[in-house]
């Protein structure tokens, strides 16, 4: 048996009852994680993930950790004292990820994690305002830091905008009849809490009938993506953080819908010389350079005993590659 799966048979991930890491084997196992190697999670969190690959690469392992969220990143810290002096833990956005590592290190690291999305304790962290079930203040940043809440975007964005961005990011099709009752709702009074959104959305859909999620959730999954900016960029923070590995090191990302899923499946075909552009055979232009081989042909997702414990990881799509 390898060293790691014997060190994840006593290693639950879930310390933490607030939180579950994702398909934590199948990570740990892609990842590869040795003995002395320098890995990055680039999202952090409540620090899952990290805690089960600072067990694997001791002794002499370095665990980079990033995320956005202050107050995540503090109760990591807390998790993961026992480790500190294998681990640099910033609060930074992993897309300044090249400009970190080349201040951080000289060499190219052996493999990086990248867990998108929100964790289920700024979901129910009433505080944050991500969830259409609590009454807390509309927010949805990851990074407290910033200035630009789902508050601001709700009650300043321009009908035909919102609906757009509900249309986009949340792939809603009765985004237009939303954005129109947003409109009319904040005329009134301003649009400042969680239930007050959600009540608003769901007299618009209530005429839909029989439905098998709450009405809010596409549009709260829109607000969310575009307070957090969390598709811009993505596709150039993949490519850039690929040149970091070394020959052999990998690159495991798991995504939470198909928006974030698309793009890594692009970047990462793109990354195997593969082509993306959809283009005729004879018209393709795309340079089928193979930088690296795919491990995951197709994407990997929980297995029925995960699902059946942790019923959030139902939607995760993992991706990997190796660099060649
Ligand atoms: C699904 S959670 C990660 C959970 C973590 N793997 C664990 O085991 O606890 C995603 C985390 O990524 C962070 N995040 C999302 N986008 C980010 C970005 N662009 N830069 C840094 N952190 C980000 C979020 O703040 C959140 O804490």
């Amino acid at each position: 048996m390898r060293a790691t799966a014997r060190k994840l048979m006593t290693y639950t991930g879930n310390s933490d009852p607030g939180h579950t890491p994702v398909m934590l084997k199948e990570v740990i196992d892609l990842l590869q994680c040795r003995p002395g190697g320098t890995y990055v999670d680039a999202t952090v969190g409540l620090g899952g993930h990290s805690q089960a690959i600072l067990e694997c690469i001791q002794p002499g392992g370095q665990l980079i950790g990033i995320d956005r969220d202050k107050e995540s990143l503090e109760k990591a810290q807390v998790r993961l004292r026992r480790h500190s002096e294998s681990l640099r833990l910033l609060h930074d956005n992993f897309k300044n990820l090249p400009l970190i590592l080349n201040n951080l290190t000289s060499r190219p690291v052996d493999g990086i994690l990248v867990d998108l999305g929100v964790s289920s304790y700024q979901l129910t962290a009433p505080e944050r305002g991500f969830s259409f079930q609590s009454d807390a203040k509309l927010d949805m940043r990851m990074d407290r830091t910033q200035q630009w809440t789902a508050a601001d975007l709700v009650n300043n964005l321009p009908e035909t905008e919102l609906a757009d961005l509900i249309y986009r990011y949340g792939e809603e099709r009765l985004s237009r009849r939303i954005a129109a009752a947003i409109v009319q709702e904040r005329t009134r009074t301003p649009i400042t809490r969680c239930s007050q959104l959600a009540e608003v959305i769901s007299r618009v859909l209530k005429a839909r009938g029989h439905q098998t999620i709450h009405p809010a959730t596409r549009t709260f999954q829109a607000l969310r993506i575009a307070v957090n900016e969390e598709l811009e960029g993505l596709e150039g923070f993949l490519s850039r953080s690929f040149d970091f590995l070394r020959p052999g090191g990998r690159l495991v990302v798991i995504a939470f819908h198909s928006l974030e899923d698309r793009i890594v499946k692009r970047v990462f075909r793109k990354l195997a010389g593969q082509c993306v552009c959809e283009a005729p055979p004879e018209l393709c232009t795309c340079p089928r350079q193979a930088l690296a081989n795919l491990i995951t042909h197709r994407p990997m997702t929980p297995r029925p005993e995960e699902l059946a414990s942790n019923p959030r990881s139902r939607s995760a799509r993992l991706r990997s590659l190796e660099r060649r």
